[in-house]
């Protein structure tokens, strides 16, 4: 198997070895009024620039090259385990300029794969079309464009008669008559290496930011008579850029939308799906059922035949089959086996694993605890640094005092153990396999296999107190009671 996968992916891996892939990612994004760069948002649970570069794996290039200016730093954090090489574009003069800063990375690739690291939904198979039809066609750019009904924003595609273009118009240059044109520049593009780098030297920065436009290297290919061709995306959505805060929840909203599909077409119900949000890496199995108000974050791995019911939230739960989560619940880095229930109003935070048939009810935290088989944490409990055996039944109102304001201890429960209502376990502690707590306990000292526990003040009973109590209240409010006026 290949780093990517399949035989297939192999196969493409020879075929677009002389493919070089850029990656704009320089901007600081302007429009988004924010001190994070473009790049660095997040939307369908990942940082925009990694969509796009994972998009471009499989295609097998040669190499992946992004160009980063602002918080370059933190941009090559997360491409770097991406095997993504980065060049330093400082300051950002546009995008035809960021290409020239990386031609020295690009090397002597035959063609050019160009992408803007602000256009997260583009697909595979929609690059693999245009890079096709690049080489057949043989191009020398080839243009990814998009009908949009709404084309504001974009530079538009002027036609020069079937599949070939003329030029790219930016919008702050359209004429009167060219604002109807609704075919839009995705800025994904395949260039011929050998045409494209004459042509982006002749491009002057002739608009007002003084920048130096990619897109005006098309007009120029087209006056030397080289072919341009567009390759139409079969889903418009791929070309949006995220240039606004809107532009990032419209892409999001496709993302989570795109993901909900997936795990359906995979035999998971999702009621009102979209009111449930999920993670790209989440998967779950047939005949999961996810309420409406879900969030599935992270590494979550569900299995099959669980219920995960209205507004609970799973952030790098691993749920194996059959497991009901009942509604409100927040569960997280956490291992729930077969059989598990849990809630409603629970809170299972990281290193829990509760095993086969374990049960966690309404109002109960559990934290860095193993609750194992068949074993009943039912109500208003806190289980923190706990192990608790198999068939043990840990009453309303449980607390395991783990901390004891300088350091965390653990407590030991052991199997088929009952501990009564109420009870405190004061860590370290120790409860043997069949022993019994006694309900109010507060339990300092191991209790052995077997034994009772039993640590509370004794009851003391006195006869007739209360109506002795109550006598004497009434002679005391006798005198007072003349002076009271009568309602
Ligand atoms: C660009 C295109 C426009 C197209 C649109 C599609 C140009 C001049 N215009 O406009 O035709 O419809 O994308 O989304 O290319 N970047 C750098 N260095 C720079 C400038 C930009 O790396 O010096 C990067 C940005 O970080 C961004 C990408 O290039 O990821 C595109 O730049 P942006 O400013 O978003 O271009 P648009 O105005 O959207
Ligand atoms: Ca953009």
């Amino acid at each position: 198997m290949s780093k990517w996968g399949s035989s297939r992916d192999n196969a493409e891996a020879m075929a677009n070895s002389d493919v070089a892939i850029l990656v704009l990612a320089a901007g600081k994004g302007t429009r988004l009024k924010s001190s994070l760069a473009k790049v660095l948002h997040r939307a369908g649970g990942r940082p925009i620039v990694e969509h796009v570069v994972r998009s471009c794996q499989p295609l097998g290039a040669k190499k992946i090259i992004a160009v980063t200016g602002h918080q370059a730093e933190q941009i090559d954090a997360i491409l770097e385990p991406l095997d993504v090489e980065t060049v330093l574009q400082q300051p950002q003069n546009g995008t035809g300029h960021a290409m020239l800063v990386a031609k020295r990375a690009i090397g002597n690739a035959k063609y050019i794969v160009v992408l803007p690291g602000d256009a997260p939904l583009v697909r595979t198979e929609t690059l693999r079309a245009v890079i096709n039809k690049h080489k057949k066609g043989n191009a020398a750019a080839t243009i990814l464009t998009a009908v949009l009904a709404d084309p504001s924003g974009y530079g538009r595609i002027l036609r020069k008669s079937g599949d070939s273009v003329a030029a790219i118009i930016e919008e702050s240059q359209l004429t009167p008559d060219q604002s109807e044109l609704n075919e839009i520049n995705s800025s994904i593009y395949c260039f011929t290496a050998a045409k494209l780098w004459p042509a982006l030297a002749q491009v002057k920065p002739n608009n007002k930011h003084r920048e130096i436009y990619l897109t005006d290297a098309i007009s120029i290919l087209n006056a030397k008579g080289e072919t341009v061709l567009a390759e139409i995306a079969p889903d418009s959505r791929e070309a949006l850029g995220c240039n606004t805060r809107a532009d990032l929840a419209r892409v999001d909203h496709t993302f989570r939308e795109w993901k909900r599909e997936e795990l359906m077409s995979n035999g998971v119900t999702i009621q009102l799906p979209e009111t449930v949000l999920i993670d790209p890496d989440v998967t779950a199995g047939e005949d999961t059922v996810i309420e409406p108000g879900v969030q599935l974050l992270g590494k979550t791995k569900i299995g099959e035949q669980c219920v995960i019911k209205t507004g609970s939230v799973l952030h790098n739960a691993v749920l194996e089959d059959e497991v009901v989560v009942e509604p409100h619940c927040v569960i997280s880095d956490s291992r729930l086996d077969s059989h598990v229930t849990v809630g409603p109003f629970a809170r299972v935070r990281p290193e829990s694993h509760l095993k086969n048939g374990a049960r966690v009810g309404n109002f109960v935290e559990v934290k860095k605890s193993v609750i194992a088989e068949g074993s009943k944490v039912p109500h208003l409990s806190y289980i923190g640094d706990a192990k608790i055996g198999t068939k043990s039944n840990i009453g309303a109102g449980t607390i395991t005092c783990n901390y004891d304001g300088f350091a965390k201890h653990p407590t030991t429960i052991g199997n088929r153990v009952f501990i009564g209502s109420d009870s405190v376990l004061i860590a370290p502690v120790r409860i043997g396999d069949g022993a019994y707590v006694a309900a109010g306990s507060a339990i300092t000292e191991n209790v052995p296999s077997d034994a009772l526990g039993i640590a509370r003040g004794r009851q003391v009973t006195k006869p007739g107190w209360a109506s002795k109590k109550r006598r004497e209240l009434a002679a005391e409010q006798k005198p007072k009671k003349k002076t009271k006026k009568r309602r």
